[in-house]
């Protein structure tokens, strides 16, 4: 049943991306990521060198583990060099103009077993699978942010993924040292369909005058014992991302609760799209973020 993923493309170099060529490179597999930036690129790279560092220094990995690891990832120009992968991960803007244009132009570069997955947030894995030549073989791979530490993988099948991808699909999360979650192909999913929400009501909170930036996640950590306030981890999952999430649900369920608060919006409008660009609900430039609001 299914195919063993040795090789692994991946496509988009931002947070996410290079989180997934961290944990599938010290998993041993062959990692190629590509990205239309290069010096996202080469910072993706970067990051992932750090993050292994980082490890090495608290005794999580060795430093053996940590050259295997860089070893065994190379930063690739075109889709042309995905051509030896069992896997490509689509982990790009989560935009679905932006993806379905990936999509079409990678599928000819690869054999035709090659699967393909995406590790979009919220967007149908159905209509994504529709712009590749392959549905039978594609599926939603959806990694937690920072890949190395959250523990969760959602799997979510199209309406045309085969039993064989998704069996290879869930092997290749456990040889990571994932746990599988299935969900199906609904907006947003299962985590973000309820986490979103969630942060789009604590930016009305704040838009409406209830409460600070602090006093907002002060509330959250302490009241309601969440590890971080709902914006900070808006900034830390990218204000761009949130506000694609909410579009998504808010037209996919066509319900006006999933309404984008309009700060979401002027923030993102603004560029201020959180920790990825050092200012979003709390500025990164000092040595301490400090609240916007
Ligand atoms: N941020 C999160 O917390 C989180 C969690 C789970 C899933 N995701 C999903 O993962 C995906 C990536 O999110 P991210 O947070 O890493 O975003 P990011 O902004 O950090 O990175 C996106 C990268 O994609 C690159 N890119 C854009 N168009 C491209 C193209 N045509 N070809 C190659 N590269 C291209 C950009 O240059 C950028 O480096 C999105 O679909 C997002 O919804 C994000």
């Amino acid at each position: 049943m299914g195919i063993e993923i040795k090789t692994v493309g991946i496509i988009g170099a931002g947070q996410m991306g290079s989180g997934i060529a961290h944990v599938c490179s010290l998993a041993g597999l062959d990692v190629r990521m590509n990205d239309r930036d290069p010096e996202r690129l080469k910072n993706g790279l970067a990051t992932v060198n750090g993050n292994l560092q980082r490890q090495v220094s608290k005794g999580a990995i060795t430093e053996s583990q940590r050259r295997d690891a860089i070893e065994h990832i190379i930063a690739v120009d075109t889709f042309d060099d995905f051509g030896p992968c069992d896997l490509v991960i689509e982990a790009a803007t989560e935009d679905e103009v932006i993806k379905r244009s990936i999509f079409s132009a990678l599928c000819p570069s690869l054999r035709p077993e090659t699967m393909v997955a995406t590790n979009t947030s919220s967007i149908s894995i159905t209509r994504l699978a529709a712009s590749t030549d392959r549905p039978e073989r594609f599926i939603g791979i959806h990694f937690m942010n920072p890949v190395p530490v959250m523990q969760l993988v959602e799997l979510i099948r199209g309406i045309a993924t085969e039993d064989p991808t998704y069996e290879s699909a869930k092997a290749f999360v456990r040889r990571l040292g994932k746990i599988v979650t299935v969900s199906e192909d609904f907006p947003a999913f299962i985590v973000n369909r309820i986490l979103l929400p969630m942060i789009n009501e604590a930016i009305y909170t704040l838009y409406e005058g209830v409460g600070s930036v602090d006093s907002i996640d002060t509330a959250m950590r302490l009241g309601a014992n969440h590890p971080m306030g709902p914006l900070q981890l808006a900034d830390f999952i990218g204000l761009d991302t949130c506000l694609s999430i909410m579009q998504v649900l808010y037209e996919g369920l066509a319900d006006s609760k999933y309404r984008p608060c309009p700060l979401l919006v002027k923030y993102v409008e603004a560029g201020w799209l959180g920790r990825k660009t050092k200012r979003g609900f709390y500025d990164y430039r000092g040595a301490e973020p400090v609240p916007t609001r």
